[in-house]
């Protein structure tokens, strides 16, 4: 049966009854408030804007009181969030109020990605909720919620019109976060310039796209007012937490040579519209627009990612343990092909390894083989040499031995002939002279 169908049977089935007398449930809006109450709140705001325009100034003076505050230098070589979380107290009320500065918001020379890390923040805070969610056992009772409630966008006041980077990071973040754009500084602009500024602003974001957060018109208690503060928007507002004595009441206000600028009186500026519709109407409609519309598209989004859906094909309902089956079945066959796809690819390294170990082994074995071939040749020529000279030494040891009888026999015929005759000893001078020659010249050729 269609949804609709079925929202009309029980609409029908239901019968209006009068009670007979008081039951007591009349006190559930009571419980309501006083649970909430013990329970406390939780309020997160997002201050973008440029280095220096107010952002620290405007929540003091919203809040009436001094947050730690740290100046930030104009050379942050990127954007960087910085949350800081405060718990205050007013009657019997506990709030616990956090406070998110874009820090080096527009110092950087390229700002094309200046909107990332406040996208990447808001993000993460509605990821660190969902998986808070889909815990088996949850705390969503006492979990500290920091998704952002609402953000307060701080244009410069400079009379022409927005800047790129205002109207980029505006347009990024419109379906993750409340936007409420504030002109900032709005003492340095005069009341006519100022008129036509938001004009430009307000026609700026139409042309754009550009979402920003609009009072909700549909509680008649609020209704008037709210669609009043919505023509007002963006808000110029004045920040200040000096207190000056005007007539003989102390006001906050900027005092400046030619006059005083106070931040409470309505005709000065914007101020206690913003404190109005921010922290008096509005605070728990921009609790409930962040967890009812930014934080469930967010969730759709990446349950829709994560394979849920709540109709299969021809809109039958499918339930979320059909699709965690369908996904996992789907998820174990791509684990499977990727599996097989890593056992394939190793297996073709392998062989391609082994093939070039195989390459290089043979280069190997037959640089071996050239080198064994060459030292044999070499043993060969070397023995060669060695037996001639062997052969040399024995031809001149009997050649040694001739001479050396011959010397004998010429000794023992000299001993026996003392008186011989020049020619004689001559030739036996020369023998002997020629004998030592050729020793000096075996031994020259041994010690080679
Ligand atoms: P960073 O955190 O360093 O980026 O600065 P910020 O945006 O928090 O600015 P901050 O509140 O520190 O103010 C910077 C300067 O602007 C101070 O000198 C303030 O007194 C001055 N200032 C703040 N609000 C206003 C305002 O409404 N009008 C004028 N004229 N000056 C203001
Ligand atoms: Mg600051």
């Amino acid at each position: 049966m269609a949804a609709p169908d079925l929202e009309r049977r029980s609409k029908e089935e239901m019968r209006l009854l009068d009670l007979g007398g008081h039951v007591g449930f009349d006190s559930l809006p009571d419980q309501l408030v006083s649970k909430s109450v013990s329970q406390g709140f939780s309020f997160n705001i997002l201050c973008v804007g440029e280095t220096g325009i107010g952002k620290s100034t405007l929540m003091n003076t919203l809040f009436n009181t001094i947050f730690e505050t740290e100046e930030s230098g104009h050379y942050e070589a990127c954007v960087r969030l910085r949350p800081r979380t405060y718990d205050l107290q007013e009657s019997n009320v506990h709030l616990k109020l956090t406070i998110v500065d874009a820090v080096g918001f527009g110092d950087q020379i390229n700002k094309d990605e200046s909107y990332r890390p406040i996208v990447d923040y808001i993000d993460t805070q509605f990821e660190n909720y969902l998986q808070e969610e889909l815990k088996i056992q949850r705390s969503l009772f006492d979990y500290h919620d920091t998704r952002i409630h609402v953000c307060l966008y701080f244009i410069t006041p400079t009379g022409h019109s927005l800047k790129s980077l205002d109207l980029v990071t505006m347009k990024k973040l419109d379906s993750k976060v409340n936007i409420i754009p504030i002109i900032a500084k709005a003492d340095t602009i005069s009341k006519s310039e100022l008129h036509k500024f938001k004009n430009k602003i307000m026609n700026e974001l139409d042309k754009n796209g550009v979402q920003i957060y609009q009072f909700p018109t549909d509680d008649e208690a609020v209704a008037e007012i709210n669609a009043v503060m919505n023509a007002h928007l963006p808000f110029a507002v004045v920040g200040s937490t000096d207190e000056i004595k005007v007539g003989n009441k102390l006001v906050r206000a900027r005092q400046y040579p030619w006059g005083i600028v106070q931040v409470e009186n309505e005709s000065h500026c914007d101020f206690v519209k913003l404190r109005e519709m921010l922290i008096r109407v509005n605070m728990e409609d921009l609790r409930e627009q962040t967890h009812n519309r930014h934080y469930e598209l967010y969730r759709r989004h990446k349950l829709e990612e994560m394979g849920f859906q709540d109709t299969a094909a021809e809109s039958k309902p499918i339930s979320l343990q059909e699709t965690y089956e369908t996904r996992r079945k789907e998820f174990l066959c791509e684990l499977q092909k990727k599996e097989e796809e890593m056992r394939q690819m190793f297996v073709n390294k392998v062989k391609e390894t082994e093939l070039e170990l195989k390459e290089k082994e043979k280069e190997l074995h037959e640089r071996f083989e050239t080198l064994k071939r060459t030292h044999q040749e070499e043993k060969r020529k070397v023995e060669e040499k060695r037996r001639q000279l062997e052969d040399e030494k024995i031809a001149f040891n009997r050649r040694k031995a001739a001479v050396e009888a011959m010397q004998a026999q010429a000794l023992q015929v000299t001993s026996q002939q003392p008186l011989r005759r020049d020619k004689d000893k001559k030739n036996l001078w020369d023998v002997r002279f020629d004998l030592r020659n050729q020793m000096s010249v075996f031994s020259g050729f041994l010690c080679l």
